[in-house]
């Protein structure tokens, strides 16, 4: 671990990808990171503030289905490993416009996958490509069991298909190439810095602004919810530890059902906000639901906390009251995000839902 290594980190402006970035930055001087992100809507380099001073970071922006810009920048950096977590990522942008995650999701992975071959072909020795993927490859589960990594994929959103076939050309990749990889799918993730169309954020600033909660069908729809500081900890051990060639599920051992989760966040925000407890759960709303919405999602995590020793450290309550505080005392941050596209988004999603 001790050696200089120089790491390219896809999608570092976003929300998983600012706190991977931190940790990698913060911890381990002796690399050099790079952080490549388009800045989509969803990338904020607010995010990374704190660090962008710091003599072992560097960013730059730039797009991964550029092809020529991601060969050009293959040839001028002698990049050891990669961190690819640029990615399209919510599903129901997804329901609406596929073409987006088509081509990031699966072009954009495929241009990384080209250019670190070149660039590794003839010395793929203590190289590694590492993939960020998602549990929703897996599809849906009834009321019981969990996806291990021997779950077939059959994934049912263009969403969580583009990301599937992203997974399957880095592992042809691995098997025609014998390029170095390694792939994680991970369960949901939560904390500072989400971009407020995710369900938590999402509820958070409508609840503090006293608007509905928006929940879809009867809310009955179980997630495994993973503290995303937990999942960059979990990321930097699969870098160093993982086996080359291996997928890692990691998750959180925490089901719960959204309206469940709904309430507890609706507990906190009263609390917070010095509301009346049950005040905020009258903004609940069930809506028309999600076409295609997955009934569940969890994760058998076995091989990561067997194998590497990982175990998640922030319990729901504690990771959701961090959350919560984050976004009540970060009002600038969310009100940059607020803008006038958000809002545009937000009626095209919800208005005559
Ligand atoms: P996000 O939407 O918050 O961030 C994605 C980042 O990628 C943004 O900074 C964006 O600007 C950048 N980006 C998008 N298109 C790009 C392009 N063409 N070129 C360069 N940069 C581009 O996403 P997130 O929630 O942080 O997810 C990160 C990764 O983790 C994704 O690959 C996602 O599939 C995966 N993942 C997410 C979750 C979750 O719960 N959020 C769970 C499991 C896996
Ligand atoms: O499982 C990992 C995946 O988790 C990641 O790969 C995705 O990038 C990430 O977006 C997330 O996908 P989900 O669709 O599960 O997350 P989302 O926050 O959009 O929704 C969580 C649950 O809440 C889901 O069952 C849909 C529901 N929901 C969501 C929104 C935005 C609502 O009921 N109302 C809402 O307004």
């Amino acid at each position: 671990m001790d050696h200089k290594k120089t790491i390219l980190i896809t999608g570092g402006a976003g929300f998983i990808g600012s706190h991977v970035v931190r940790l990698f930055v913060k911890n381990f001087p002796q690399y050099q990171i790079v952080n490549l992100d388009k800045l989509t809507y969803a990338g904020n380099l607010e995010n990374l503030r704190d660090i962008e001073n710091l003599p072992n970071y560097r960013f730059l922006k730039g797009d991964i289905t550029d092809e020529p810009f991601i060969e050009n920048l293959f040839a001028q950096h002698p990049f050891d490993s990669v961190i690819h977590l640029a990615a399209e990522s919510h599903v129901d942008r997804s329901i609406n416009g596929p073409m987006a995650f088509i081509n990031t999701n699966i072009i954009g992975t495929v241009n990384l996958l080209n250019a670190t071959k070149k660039s590794w072909t003839g010395n793929m020795e203590n190289k590694l490509f590492y993939h960020i993927s998602t549990d929703e490859v897996y599809g849906s589960l009834g009321e019981e069991g969990l996806f291990t990594e021997e779950t077939p994929y059959d994934p049912r959103s263009p969403y969580s298909a583009s990301k599937a076939g992203s997974d399957h050309m880095v592992r042809a990749w691995h098997h025609t190439y014998g390029l170095p990889v390694v792939i994680s799918n991970c369960s949901n993730n939560y904390g500072p810095h989400q971009f407020p169309e995710k369900l938590i954020p999402l509820a958070i600033c409508n609840i503090k602004s006293n608007r509905e909660i928006p929940v879809y069908g009867k809310g009955e729809n179980v997630r495994d919810w993973l503290y995303v500081e937990d999942h960059a900890t979990a990321i930097e051990t699969i870098f160093h530890s993982g086996k080359t060639g291996r997928t890692y599920n990691v998750g959180g051992n925490n089901e719960l059902r959204n309206i469940d989760l709904i309430r507890i966040l609706c507990g906190i925000m009263d609390n917070r906000l010095g509301r009346k407890q049950g005040e905020s759960e009258k903004l609940v709303k069930f809506v028309r639901d999600r076409p295609g919405h997955d009934l569940r999602y969890a994760i058998d995590n076995t091989r990561i906390t067997g194998e590497l020793g990982w175990r998640p450290s922030v319990g729901f309550r504690k990771g959701l009251e961090k959350t919560v505080d984050w976004y009540l005392e970060n009002e600038k941050w969310v009100s940059s995000v607020l803008t006038g596209a958000y809002k545009s988004y937000y009626r095209s999603q919800y208005d005559d839902r």
